[in-house]
């Protein structure tokens, strides 16, 4: 028989798929978040507890995500249609693809604002601009950077571009060409960087913040950011993943290229936080730094170290590298899906879903700023994205997945996809996906909502 394939094309090979969905899940939520949610929940404890998310929800998760796009061979939306006229099932199951799209491009528009800030810091790291600056100037300059719409905007369209050219070259030769180039530079950079903090002389403080275990430290509070960042760092509950499946080949087994995924986006989070804390702890600057450690604590201590001003440009252009390739696929499931819905060419979807990312990027950007006075639940445009995103729709989006595959799709259909050949692992892997990440996933997000409405 011959094997059903992507209208979009196909990875050339497993390989690619897993740079490809690694370029996916390493992004801002692995340098930039993972260090200051680290630092604000204490270290260790918190830590542990994220490994445990990743473990027992994120790659069953994922390898369900995996599973509906390659056996669907769609974008989302149509994947959970296809999968659900195969198990007989309600073409309704396709709202789970909507909810990912949406929720897809939601994150997109502030993503990219934030992305568009490390361009800002890559240019200023490369003028010398926080050379022995102290905490007030580069303090000062982010500042300044959040109160003028018009540099944001500027950085915030360049970078929108750059991911809408790789999106438009395709499967083959936009993602996949991007993924082949970019992520060998990314784990090099990382690496290097790596290096960089060992000559600090710190580095065992860094790596000893982020390992010791003091349960005490643990709330539950520190439990939902976990497990929500355990979603957003898979890219979990928006499709991507459904998406990037669809383009696997079919004898590439899903289990172990999920796992794949998981512990290089794991390892990378881990090596970042080592590579940062260290920098940090050598210039007397605190863990606790919130959202500002990228953009202040960290070029304070480059500014204040020898080869900072290099390895501080090498440093964002990391950061970049990262973003980019993540940005990339949140938009390709709203993507395939015009593409297929519309029968346009991709040139027409990627102008026309960029423009709109782009412009729901501007209220992001005009809540620092201009906007600013606009609230809802105390928070502006940009913070009420990022909550509702990553705290009720990857969640949601997750939940109903792996309702979906754990309690709808037919048995035999997840067999023949996965084609696990000891069955302790299909059990185990069954078992995580019909009761423990149902469970969790509900229990904290009910407790999430609960916490932050009450
Ligand atoms: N996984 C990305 C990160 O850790 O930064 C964020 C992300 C990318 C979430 C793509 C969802 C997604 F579809
Ligand atoms: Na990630």
């Amino acid at each position: 028989m011959q094997e059903k394939l992507s209208i979009h094309g196909s990875w050339t090979n497993r390989w690619v798929f897993i740079l490809a969905a690694t370029g996916s899940a390493v992004g801002l939520g692995n340098i930039w978040k993972f260090p200051y949610i680290t630092g604000e929940n204490g270290g260790g404890a918190f830590v542990l507890v994220y490994l445990l998310c990743i473990l027992l929800v994120g790659v069953p998760i994922m390898i369900s995500e995996v599973l509906v796009g390659r056996r669907g061979r769609m974008s989302p939306i149509n994947s959970m249609i296809e999968t659900a006229k195969e198990s007989g099932l309600s073409r309704r199951w396709g709202l789970v693809g909507w909810l990912g799209a949406l929720a897809g491009f939601m994150i997109f528009s502030f993503y990219s604002v934030v992305a568009g800030w490390v361009l800002y810091y890559i240019a200023a790291m490369a003028n010398g601009d926080f050379v022995d600056a102290g905490k007030a100037q580069v303090g000062a300059t982010f500042e300044n950077l959040l109160a003028d719409p018009e540099t944001m905007l500027i950085w915030h369209s360049v970078f929108v571009v750059l991911v809408m050219a790789v999106l438009v070259g395709g499967v083959n030769k936009g993602l996949e060409r991007a993924s082949r180039i970019l992520m060998p530079a990314l784990f090099l950079l990382l690496l290097l960087l790596l290096g960089y903090s060992f000559t600090t002389g710190h580095f065992m403080e860094g790596v000893t913040f982020l390992f010791h275990f003091s349960p005490d430290e643990l709330s539950w509070e520190a439990v939902l950011t976990a497990l929500g960042h355990s979603f957003f760092t898979l890219s979990l509950g928006i499709g991507a993943m459904i998406a990037y499946g669809a383009y696997m080949p079919k004898k590439a087994s899903i289990g172990g290229t999920v796992l794949i995924i998981a512990v290089l986006d794991t390892l990378v989070a881990l090596v970042a936080g080592m590579a940062i804390f260290p920098i940090v702890f050598a210039n007397q600057l605190s863990a606790e730094a919130g959202p500002g450690l990228m953009f202040i604590t960290l070029p304070v201590a480059f500014g204040q170290m020898a080869g900072g001003q290099v390895f501080g440009f090498l440093f964002f252009v990391l950061v970049g590298v990262a973003a980019w390739t993540s940005a990339i696929s949140l938009m390709e499931p709203s993507i395939a899906w015009v593409v297929e819905r519309f029968k346009v060419h991709r040139l027409i979807a990627c102008t026309g879903l960029g423009l709109l990312g782009w412009g729901l990027g501007l209220l992001s950007i005009g809540s620092f700023n201009v906007l600013s006075d606009y609230t809802l639940l105390g928070m502006g445009v940009f913070d009420l994205l990022d909550f509702a995103t990553a705290n009720i729709m990857l969640p949601l989006g997750g939940l109903l997945v792996s309702i979906y595959v754990g309690w709808w799709m037919k048995r035999p259909a997840l067999e023949n996809e996965l084609a696990i050949r000891n069955p302790f692992w299909f059990n185990a892997w069954y078992l995580a996906i019909r009761f423990i990440a149902p469970t969790a996933v509900a229990a904290i997000f009910a407790l999430n909502l609960y916490n932050k409405l009450a």
